[in-house]
């Protein structure tokens, strides 16, 4: 724990009834004035770590502690805790205005005190000028801003947005993923952001957790999770990846689709079992005969930027590759890439063992001086 730690969770369970819990022990931090992002599908819980953090459900084991201090039973209107739901919930028979200012009349604010704060979130969101306007006059977009000057009016210490952009059409969409980014950096305030989207997750975060089945699965930087996913559900939720059955021989050698292949990746077993991840963009087309690797392409689609080539290996592995060149379906290709490019996952790995092994690796350099 940091002297920037805002939130910990220490070992979190929460269990409805006798059901299996939705989250399993859960552990983790988040730091002040940062942007964080809750990763995963449908039901994994992610609404679930947000309902803990502002209050309106208990841990049934484990603690939440706030500002170093356990929250556990702090009921949610004595926490520094705003919400941005994922339909608002904005009040329709109030307008622009009353929407935002409602917190500050429940405060007892004085007239003039609401007027003020109130335009100053407005103009925040760029929707100066707009009070008098009824709920129903604005558009989707301009409702989830109403929804964020009403979370930054109380000057809260985290806001936490609930899927905020999944009603959105995708270009307003894009928009509002890089105005809320704007807003977090010029508020400062820790943000924490749930999305099953990961391409959104991706561009928006400082850090990402990515959940699956009530646990967190990875957590780090957008790039550190893009490159180095932990273990199948990682590497194939958050972009998209050649996840291929191998064996590490020995340090820096893998053995896939009845071939060696160097590698950075070290300290593991002889022999041991593992899957390779090698990301379709890493994938280079070369002829037949210079390619590290041959495969038979079964189909090929133009996606505006790139070709997206499938195709398959002798052993009946599938390759998915981005290439910019085009190839010819039914013909062999050479694939060739870096030994960077390969990333190994062990079976059952934790997050703290994964972390190790790839700290080693920086500190003793890959034969090949990468
Ligand atoms: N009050 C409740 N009683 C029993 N089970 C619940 C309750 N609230 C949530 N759950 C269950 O907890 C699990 C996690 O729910 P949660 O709302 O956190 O998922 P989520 O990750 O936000 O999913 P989504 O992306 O669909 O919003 C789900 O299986 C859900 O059915
Ligand atoms: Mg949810």
């Amino acid at each position: 724990m940091t002297d920037q730690t805002i939130i910990r969770f220490d070992r979190v369970t929460k269990q409805y009834d006798n059901d299996s819990p939705v989250l399993n022990d859960v552990s983790f931090e988040i730091e002040r004035g940062k942007f964080y992002t809750l990763l995963g599908p449908s039901g994994c819980g992610k609404t679930t770590i947000l309902r803990l953090i502002a209050g309106f459900i208990e841990p049934s084991k484990g603690n939440i502690y706030f500002n170093g201090h356990i929250i556990n039973n702090v009921p949610a209107n004595k926490r520094q805790v705003n919400t941005v739901f994922q339909d608002y919930a904005l009040f329709p028979h109030l307008n622009v205005f009353e929407n935002v200012a409602f917190g500050l009349r429940v405060k007892k604010l004085g007239k003039a005190d609401i007027n003020a704060k109130v335009n100053e979130a407005l103009r925040f969101v760029n929707l100066d000028g707009y009070g008098s306007r009824e709920i129903t006059e604005m558009s989707g977009g301009q409702r989830q801003r109403v929804a964020i000057a009403r979370a930054i009016v109380n000057e809260p210490e985290i806001i936490l947005l609930d899927e905020p952009l999944s009603a959105l059409d995708l270009k307003l969409r894009t928009e509002m993923q890089y105005e809320l980014r704007e807003l977090q950096r010029r508020l400062g305030i820790t943000f924490i952001f749930v999305t099953h989207d990961q391409e959104e997750a991706l561009a928006m975060s400082d850090e990402i957790f990515v959940l699956h089945e009530g646990k967190i699965q990875q957590s780090g930087t957008p790039i550190d999770i893009y490159d180095e996913p932990i273990n199948r559900f990682v590497a194939d939720f958050v972009g998209e990846s050649n996840i291929i059955p191998g064996r590490m021989t020995q340090d820096f050698v893998v053995e896939f689709a009845g071939k060696s292949f160097e590698c950075v990746d070290q300290g593991l077993n002889p022999n041991e079992p593992v899957e390779l991840v090698i990301r379709p963009e890493d994938l280079e087309i070369t002829t037949h005969s210079q390619g590290k690797l041959q495969i038979r392409v079964e189909s090929q689609l133009f996606r505006g930027v790139h070709y997206e080539i499938l195709g398959f290996d002798a052993e009946g592995n599938k390759w998915l590759v981005h290439s910019t060149k085009r190839a010819v379906v039914g013909e062999e290709i050479g694939l060739d890439f870096d030994p960077e490019a390969i990333h190994v996952m062990r079976f059952n790995e934790t997050e703290e063992e994964f972390d190790k092994r790839l700290e080693s690796y920086s500190e003793v350099g890959a034969p090949h001086g990468e």
